[in-house]
């Protein structure tokens, strides 16, 4: 039988939950943080753990590549996948924020011109709000664009708040929190349910029971 595929995002969100794996029984010994390797197959070889960027999670999931997956609920709400999502996994939290000089006022009239990573949530969040903004769509290093004129504001992550604070910007506006979701694709959930919703409830009472693994 074809292990169930479990697509991670490379990093401290594939860590936390393989240690989040290991306490539901699926263990991969063959993991190892350093190592450039990027499929694992557990102990019992039931499961395959395939790495892949962050924001390609969704995708892979989406179009059946891997059955369950695990990213944070900002990629999946930029890339607007198509699967189920079914366990909020408590780690990786975070919030987005529109944030900008202190002194800025997001109240003016003239159209907004915003800097950011994510254009379909920053756009989706304004329109909700009944604005047109102008997105200028960035792969890093967000907080510059306002302090070099690139933009008014940005939309970003915040965690700690260090990112902002070194900049001499400040959060304007919270917009929501975010963490990590466990997700499934729509036919394997159908197709594959033996194996895949014993997961899915291990997964669920674990968090329900313990609150998380680190966060
Ligand atoms: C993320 C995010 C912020 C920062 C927030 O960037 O885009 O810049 O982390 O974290 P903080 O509130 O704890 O400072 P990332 O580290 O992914 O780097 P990037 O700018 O290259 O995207």
């Amino acid at each position: 039988m074809q292990p169930i595929k479990i697509a991670l995002a490379k990093g401290r969100l594939a860590d936390l939950t393989i240690e989040l794996l290991e306490q539901i029984g699926i263990i991969f010994t063959s993991y190892h943080k350093k190592s450039r390797k990027l499929m694992f197959l557990s102990d019992d070889s039931q499961f395959q753990l395939i790495l892949v960027k962050a924001t390609d999670v969704g995708t892979y999931v989406e179009n059946g590549a891997a059955d369950i997956g695990v990213a944070g609920k900002d990629t999946l709400l930029e890339a607007g996948s198509d699967v189920f999502e079914l366990v909020d996994l408590g780690f990786g939290q975070c919030k987005f924020a529109v944030a900008g000089r202190p002194d800025y006022d997001l109240n003016q009239s003239h159209q907004l011109t915003v800097g950011t990573k994510y254009p379909k949530i920053t756009k989706d969040y304004f329109n909700q709000q009944g604005k047109q903004v102008e997105t200028i769509k960035l792969n890093g290093s967000v907080e510059l664009a306002p302090l070099v004129g690139l933009s008014d504001v940005i939309v970003d992550i915040v965690e700690t708040g260090t990112t902002l604070k070194e900049n001499h910007l400040v959060e304007l506006e919270e917009m929501m929190d975010i963490s990590a979701r466990l997700i499934v694709n729509k036919a394997s959930f159908k197709t594959k349910d033996s194996r895949i919703r014993p997961v899915v409830e291990q997964v669920q009472a674990y968090v329900d029971t313990k609150g998380s693994v680190r966060s």
